[in-house]
C-alpha cells in the first residue's frame, strides 16, 4: 500500500516507538497527527519534523478521558477529513510485583492500555465505515503473548489488546484491517532504555501498514521475528534473568 496522502493518527507519538513511527510515515509521504500527553515539547519536536515532509498535525490527547479523544478525532476530521490509518500506541507500565502496584497504578494501566485503545478504536470507526476501507495496528507486547513476574497488570493489559484485536478481526467489514503488533523489549524511557532500537520496530509497524508484513491468523506481528539485530532481537520481555538484573526490581 502506498502511504503517500495516507491521514495516520498515532497516539503517544511525543516520544519512543510512537516518535519514531511517525518520523517513517511522514517520510513515506503521510500526513502524520502527531500527539502527545504530557510531554508537549517533545511532542512539538516531532510535529516539526513531521511538517517539514508533509502537512502534519499535533494535538493534545489523553486516551483515559473521553472528551480528550472526542476533541482529537474532531480536530482530525476538520483538517483532513479523514482517518486512513490508526496507530493504537499510548501505553504505560508499572515494574513492580503486584503487592506493591497500588489502586492508582493498576487504574492507569488498564485505562491508558486497555480502555484508552478500546475507545481510540471505536471513535475512529465511523469513519473507517464510510470509507469502507482502514488499518488499524494495535501496539501490545511480548508481554502480551507470555506472563512476567514483575508486570502482572502490564501484561494482563496487554493479552487483553490481543484479545479485543481477534474479536474486532472477526467484527470488522473486510475493508478495515486490524492486528496487533507485538515489540519485544525496546529503547524507550519504559524500559530505561534497553532493548532494541525503537526506530526497528517502527519499520515493522510501517512495513505492516504497508501491508508488505502480515498478521498471522491470530491478528498477530511478533516483531522478534523480523530480528535485525541477532543480540538484542531476543531480548523479548522473555530474558528474564537480563530483565531482573537491568531493572532490578523483582524480589
Ligand atoms: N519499550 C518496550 O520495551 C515495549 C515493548 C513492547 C510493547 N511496548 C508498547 O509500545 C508502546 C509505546 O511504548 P514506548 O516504549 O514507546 O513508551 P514511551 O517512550 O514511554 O512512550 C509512551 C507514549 O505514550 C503516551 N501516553 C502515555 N499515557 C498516555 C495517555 N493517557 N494518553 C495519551 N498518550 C499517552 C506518552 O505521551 P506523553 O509522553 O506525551 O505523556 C508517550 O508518547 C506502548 O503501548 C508499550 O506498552 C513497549
Amino acid at each position: 500500500m502506498d502511504l503517500k496522502d495516507k491521514i495516520v493518527l498515532i497516539t503517544g507519538s511525543s516520544q519512543g516507538i510512537g516518535r519514531e513511527t511517525a518520523l517513517l510515515f511522514a517520510k513515506e509521504g503521510a500526513h502524520v497527527i502527531i500527539t502527545y500527553n504530557l510531554s508537549v515539547k517533545k511532542g512539538e519536536e516531532v510535529f516539526k519534523e513531521c511538517n517539514k515532509m508533509n502537512k502534519s498535525l499535533l494535538v493534545h490527547l489523553d486516551i483515559t478521558d473521553e472528551e480528550s479523544i472526542k476533541n482529537c478525532i474532531e480536530k482530525v476530521i476538520d483538517e483532513f477529513g479523514a482517518i486512513d490509518i490508526l496507530v493504537n500506541n499510548a501505553g504505560v507500565i508499572s515494574w513492580k510485583n503486584l503487592i506493591e502496584q497500588s489502586n492508582k497504578e493498576i487504574d492507569l494501566q488498564i485505562d491508558t492500555n486497555l480502555k484508552g485503545l478500546i475507545k481510540m478504536t471505536r471513535a475512529v470507526l465511523p469513519f473507517m465505515k464510510g470509507q469502507n476501507d482502514g488499518i488499524i495496528i494495535n501496539i501490545s507486547s511480548g508481554a502480551g503473548k507470555k506472563g512476567y513476574s514483575g508486570l502482572t497488570t502490564y501484561c494482563g493489559t496487554k493479552f487483553a489488546v490481543r484479545g479485543f484485536t481477534q474479536a474486532m478481526i472477526q467484527e470488522l467489514p473486510k475493508g478495515i484491517k486490524i492486528c496487533s503488533v507485538n515489540p519485544g523489549m525496546t529503547a524507550t524511557q519504559m524500559t530505561n532504555f534497553q532493548g532494541v532500537n525503537p526506530k526497528k520496530v517502527a519499520e515493522i509497524i510501517l512495513k505492516t501498514a504497508k501491508e508488505e508484513i502480515k498478521s498471522d491468523s491470530l491478528g498477530d506481528v511478533d516483531v522478534w521475528k523480523f530480528s535485525f539485530d541477532s543480540k538484542v532481537s531476543d531480548a523479548v520481555f522473555g530474558a528474564k534473568k537480563k530483565f531482573r538484573g537491568i531493572f532490578g526490581k523483582e524480589k
